[in-house]
């Protein structure tokens, strides 16, 4: 799959990871940085990542900042983005089942490497289940 990724500065490090481990997984990876410690306004990243699903470059994104709150708030503001902030593994799974989620939000500095690599192989690799949630998510872009 194609991934667009990017985080602030609350996330570089986080994200760095999680590039690694999505092309040793045989992902494509579009990668809209931040890459240091500088500071950085998350909303930027958000834009970049949403505009490469709306716009069909990519099958999926990844967005990191400290919390996940911000630029998760941020990439919402798009109609077509459903990003969901994924703090335990049920979100992962559900945000796909439930939400057809296309954005999976985490914090950088209080996810871990492993818990983010968890989250991010259930996000990526469970279906949307359709029936009764697809009119509920249609809904949202109304
Ligand atoms: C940056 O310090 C921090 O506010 C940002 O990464 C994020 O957590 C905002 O929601």
């Amino acid at each position: 799959m194609k991934i667009s990724i990017g985080a602030d500065h609350g996330g570089f490090e986080l994200k760095a990871e999680l590039i690694s481990f999505l092309k040793n997984s045989g992902h494509s990876v579009i990668d809209h940085g931040t890459n240091s410690a500088d500071s950085v306004d998350y909303p930027d990243y958000a834009k970049s990542v949403a505009h490469d699903i709306l716009e069909k470059r990519a099958d999926f994104g990844v967005l990191i900042c400290g919390s996940g709150i911000g630029i998760s708030i941020a990439a919402n503001r798009f109609a077509g983005i459903r990003a969901a902030l994924v703090t335990r593994k049920e979100y992962a799974i559900l945000s796909r089942q439930h939400n057809n989620a296309n954005i999976i939000a985490l914090g950088g500095r209080f996810t871990t490497v492993e818990e983010a690599k968890e989250y991010l192989t259930l996000f990526l690799s469970t279906p949307f289940e359709g029936g009764r949630h697809e009119k509920r998510v249609c809904k949202i872009d109304e």
